[in-house]
């Protein structure tokens, strides 16, 4: 017998599909189905493509990044047969040079789903019109593990450039009730996601201090820009190994008497991590005790780092961080779903999956726990996210778009990132691709 939530959870979530189905084609669902199977299947190639984003923030331009690829692809004992065709025409200088092209033109094909533009100037365009639509956004300008302090300082002041241009385009719109306030008040409308490891080159897990002390004054800095330009700031989390540092250096400027009434910003929960319900109690006291005007948001999201967790305690012989089985990582989302909901007013919870029980969930606990709709945000990724954003809009829910801009060296992190979350062969995307039935979809994990 089902339980009345789980009935509930049920018919939001196939409403919520239905109304998905009807929008315009997403890309997530041309993703060819073999494609898909081999990718998930190839261990090497995943592990592969990590070892490639270690050097890529190394890499000056596109077609140095196309070398290193095939550099990388090269030692796979067994490639699929059109990239291995490939690699045969790559043998001569003008050839390498040829498929270096190629390859960048291949990949930039592929970022443009997921990356609004290349430059800030060039986004207002997607920013306006999603408004129009009913969504917000979380501008993020790619770029991460910094190799020089000129670099984390150039990073730090394209995030100043963009807290500028942001709060201007977005004072220039129209007023859209439903984004601009919950129950606790109004919520800023422009709003910028950035990453530590971007505003220093020192963030390393044997000395979580350096880094925390390196980016303090880079953060501030955003912070203190953030507040007079009234943008919520939000800091990414990012691998585990920085996780301790990210923390402490957000729990503790924003616990600084100076950013006491502002601006709004807020930190990340990665519920893959089997400590997270730690960290999240963790959170929740300061979130009670902290005297700040705007609450803390919490994004509570699955995590974007598995495949790079599991090969990295691999090889150091440790033990995972993360839940390496899907559905336990699932339980764990809804618990603390439920955790952050329950100590709304201390806090604000942003619940980012594109996974639909995960969201149908929320939106059903959110209701449970005496919540208006507006009381919880919801998060996408810009192209991954399409459709389902469409479908939280029509259900009256507060939607909030991830939008990445930059070119493809910057971007080439955060892509592979999406490639390997969505060849997972755990993914509920790829679930959804697959044809899996809509009541296995939406059960308890
Ligand atoms: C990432 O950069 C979306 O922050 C997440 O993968």
């Amino acid at each position: 017998m089902q339980s009345p939530a789980e009935r509930e959870i049920l018919e939001v979530g196939s409403r919520l599909l239905t109304s998905a189905d009807s929008s315009v084609h997403s890309p997530v669902r041309a993703i060819d189905k073999r494609a898909l199977e081999r990718a998930s299947q190839d261990a090497e190639l995943r592990t592969a493509l990590l070892r490639f984003v270690d050097v890529a923030p190394a890499c000056r331009s596109p077609a140095d990044l196309a070398a290193h690829l095939i550099g990388f692809l090269g030692e796979l004992h067994e490639r699929p047969l059109p990239l291995d065709a490939a690699m045969r025409m790559g043998s001569s200088k003008a050839a390498r040079a040829a498929l270096g092209r190629a390859a960048a033109a291949g990949v930039r094909h592929v970022a443009h789903r997921f990356i609004v533009a290349e430059q800030p100037g060039d986004a207002e365009k997607v920013l306006r019109s999603l408004w129009s639509e009913g969504v917000t956004t979380s501008v993020d300008l790619l770029g991460e593990a910094t190799l020089s302090s000129q670099e984390a300082d150039r990073y730090a002041q394209r995030c100043l450039d963009t807290l500028d241009s942001l709060a201007g385009i977005y004072a220039a719109l129209a007023p859209m009730p439903q984004l601009e306030a919950d129950s606790i008040g109004p919520i800023p409308r422009a709003n910028l996601s950035v990453k530590v490891s971007a505003l220093t080159p020192l963030l390393r897990p044997d000395a979580p201090e350096l880094g925390e002390r390196d980016a303090m004054p880079r953060l501030r800095a955003l912070l203190r820009r953030a507040k007079e330009r009234d943008v919520h700031l939000h800091v990414d989390m990012e691998s585990f190994d920085s996780r301790e540092a990210v923390t402490e250096l957000v729990l503790s400027l924003l616990g600084e008497d100076e950013f006491r009434d502002g601006p709004s910003a807020g930190l990340v929960l990665q519920a893959y991590l089997t400590d997270s319900p730690e960290l999240c109690e963790r959170i929740v006291a300061w979130a009670e005790r902290s005297a700040r005007a705007q609450p803390l948001v919490v994004r509570l999201v699955k995590g974007a780092y598995w495949d790079h967790e599991v090969v990295d305690a691999r090889q150091h012989g440790w033990r995972s961080p993360v839940f390496e089985v899907k559905a336990e990582c699932d339980r764990n989302f809804e618990a603390l779903t439920v955790r952050l909901l329950k100590t709304r007013s201390h806090l604000r919870a942003a619940i980012a999956s594109h996974n639909l029980r995960s969201v149908a969930h929320a939106i059903v606990a959110n209701r449970a726990l005496g919540g208006q709709p507006r009381d919880v945000e919801f998060q996408v990724l810009r192209g991954l996210g399409d459709e389902l954003q469409r479908a939280l809009v029509r259900e009256g829910l507060r939607v909030r778009t991830y939008c990445p801009i930059g070119d493809l060296v910057a971007g080439m992190a955060y892509l592979v990132r999406r490639l390997l979350e969505n060849t997972s062969n755990q993914s509920f995307l790829a679930d959804q691709v697959r044809g899996r039935p809509l009541e296995e979809l939406l059960a308890a994990p």
